[in-house]
């Protein structure tokens, strides 16, 4: 069953083509990133804006890729929660849309699905259940048990700021630019990560986060620094010291839940999984026998619709919308 979904509940605008939620035929992403580098970080209003010109770019682009035609898509999908409200309600038009001039089934899937899915993408491997998944964006932070690709319980969560959140607020607190995880950890290379002790955030609860308090560690460190060092001469070990603290805080959630839960695999997936120096304290920390998975391309990690496409084809059919029948954002 081929699948197209459109992805579009942030910056990120994105058309993509899967079958059998794996497979992957085309992956289009039309970023932003340019747009809210001036107002380091995304207005709504600016972002549903941006959807609206590049929605019909990434569709066509999607279908050329690919090499197909509507005639071979069997269902159209597109993610409708949650999300900037506005954004999302311009990818949901385009996908009902199209459902109603080419006749197809519309699947409204859920954001998070898809990021929680995404180490399906292009992997040849089928899963050993269960499996424990760390999602750590921009938006959410969210631990899961997996015991099929349809029962999914979530186990905790972020108390306030997702880690993706912290990476951004304290890039922008060191004059960095949005987003500020990539930043972070190219600054990161050049800092030594133990230069500053910050403290382990939320230790009495296993599988909840949360680091709005860390990010204010930060802010006060980068404050007292400031009095007597220029920027450039504390900015990377900030930078590797903020990254190390928030890194182990994650990995060591992460591993000691799927200890706890007699997990066979851990998946590491949303935005914050593209840095390399999580997925090293991930990989150094579990068990050897225990299977670590993390998405298979860097464009899988960070909002795209193959994610969106694939977590579709396990969307169960009761919740399928006819080709007319409104969507809910
Ligand atoms: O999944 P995503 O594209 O959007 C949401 O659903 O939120 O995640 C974006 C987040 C941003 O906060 C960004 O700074 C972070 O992922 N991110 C990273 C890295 N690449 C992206 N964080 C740390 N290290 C990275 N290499
Ligand atoms: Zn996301």
């Amino acid at each position: 069953m081929k699948i197209l979904a459109f992805e579009s509940s942030c910056d990120e605008t994105a058309c993509a083509i899967v079958e059998n939620g794996r497979v992957v035929f085309s992956n289009v992403i039309a970023s932003q990133i340019l747009t809210h580098q001036k107002t380091q970080g995304v207005v709504p209003e600016v972002a549903a804006r941006k959807h609206v010109p590049k929605l019909i770019a990434v569709y066509t682009e999607a279908l050329k890729q690919a090499g197909m035609t509507m005639n071979e898509i069997d269902a159209i999908a597109c993610s409708v929660k949650p999300g900037l409200v506005n954004c999302l309600i311009t990818g949901a038009s385009m996908a009902s849309t199209l459902a109603m001039i080419y006749k197809k089934p519309l699947i409204p899937v859920n954001h998070k699905l898809g990021h929680v899915l995404s180490c399906m993408l292009n992997s040849e491997d089928d899963f050993e259940y269960p499996v424990v998944v760390l999602s750590v964006s921009g938006g959410h932070n969210e631990l899961y048990f997996m015991k099929s690709p349809t029962e999914i319980e979530l186990l905790g969560s972020t108390l306030d700021d997702a880690a993706g959140e912290a990476y951004d607020k304290v890039a922008k607190m060191l004059g960095m630019k949005y987003p500020g995880g990539p930043e972070i950890s190219r600054a990161a290379t050049n800092g030594n990560p133990k230069k500053y002790k910050l403290p382990y955030p939320l230790p009495t609860q296993k599988l909840n986060f949360s680091f709005s308090g860390l990010k204010t560690n930060v802010k006060y460190l980068i404050q007292e620094l400031s009095k007597s060092l220029p920027l450039e001469e504390f900015r990377d070990d900030v930078a590797a010291s903020f990254q190390w603290t928030i890194n182990n805080n994650l990995s060591r959630k992460l591993v000691e839940c799927a200890i706890d839960k007699q997990a066979l695999e851990i998946h590491l997936v949303g935005g914050v999984s593209a840095n390399l120096d999580l997925r090293e304290q991930i990989s150094n920390r579990k068990p050897d026998n225990m299977i670590f998975r993390r998405p298979l391309d860097f464009n899988f990690c960070t909002d795209n619709a193959a994610m969106i496409a694939s977590a579709a084809f396990f969307v169960p059919k009761t919740e399928w919308k006819n080709p007319g029948e409104s969507l809910e954002v």
